[in-house]
């Protein structure tokens, strides 16, 4: 069954680059990811894809894949350790991660975003008793009672901080550690040269495609205490020094050679911090 027209802007467009990048590694025949419902969707959208179906961003899924791979291991490992948790999927898009992973059966999983990505995201997905969708923006507080407080709870914020202000950061750390009781946070971040350059280059390459530019960078793990005292950094990855599961040659050499340069491999890093 089709899901419908879609044509979005601003932020909300950034999922679909994301949900088309893991259908592209789908449709590999050696995929990394292998997100066969991210296929699915991409199939039964009606957007015009051939706007984004272009040879450098080919090339260039492998950060999306990679970081969406260790974020699933990630993951698991929480919830091999908290078999009954709760998972709160902030700026989940059109990601299917609570479909593609095998989840224990005590598992209370919620996936949030605003309003009219949840409202496509219901003409593809069903909710389950163990699975729930909120339609909300993170920087509300309303939405958060909905959650059951009490359970050891995941964290997942996958491409969402950048898009938000600093204070907008910290308001929402603090009021997520103030609600759950103990539990892990774990999301993606950029260093602040790659921020600064989203700013610079947006006027250029608003011409081609209105890419939000990104608000908070990180520096570190010590910023994430900094952002809510709660926090205690835990480890942190840089994307791309997983290149070894890329299956073209060519580009596993490139981003081999690429990630022994400091300020290009950590360019893109996940973080893991417990509350
Ligand atoms: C780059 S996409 C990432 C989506 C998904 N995590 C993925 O990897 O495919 C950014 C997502 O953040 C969501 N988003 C941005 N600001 C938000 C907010 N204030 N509240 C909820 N979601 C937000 C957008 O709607 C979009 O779905």
């Amino acid at each position: 069954m089709m899901a419908g027209k879609v044509d979005f802007t601003g932020v909300q467009s950034t999922m679909l680059v994301t949900l088309f990048l893991r259908a592209l590694d789908a449709k590999d025949p050696h995929p990394v990811l292998g997100d066969r419902f991210a296929a699915d969707a991409v199939d039964r959208i009606a957007y015009d894809w051939s706007k984004l179906d272009k040879p450098n961003m080919a090339r260039n899924r492998f950060p999306v894949v990679l970081r969406a791979t260790r974020f699933d291991e990630w993951t698991i490992d929480f919830l091999r350790r908290h078999p009954d948790a709760t998972v709160l999927h902030l700026a989940c898009g059109l990601d299917s991660r609570a479909f593609r992973l095998d989840l224990p059966a005590g598992v209370r999983w919620f996936d949030v975003d605003l309003p009219d990505v949840i409202a496509l995201r219901r003409r593809l997905y069903q909710e389950t008793d163990g699975y729930h969708m909120i339609a909300a923006s993170v920087t509300d507080e309303a939405w958060l009672a909905e959650i059951p407080a009490g359970r050891p709870t995941l964290i997942i914020a996958e491409g969402l901080l950048m898009y938000l202000h600093e204070a907008e950061v910290r308001q929402l750390l603090r009021r997520l550690t103030d609600r759950f009781p103990s539990g892990e946070l774990i999301f993606d971040s950029v260093l602040p040269w790659a921020a600064k350059m989203t700013h610079l280059l947006k006027k250029y390459l608003s011409r081609w495609y209105p890419y939000p530019a990104y608000w908070t960078a990180i520096r570190g793990g010590s910023d994430i205490e900094r952002w809510d005292p709660r926090l205690r950094h835990r480890d942190n990855v840089a994307v791309m020094t997983a290149y070894q599961q890329i299956p073209n040659p060519g580009l596993r050499r490139f981003y081999r050679v690429s990630s022994r340069i400091g300020w290009f491999r950590d360019s893109l890093r996940i973080f893991r911090a417990e509350f």
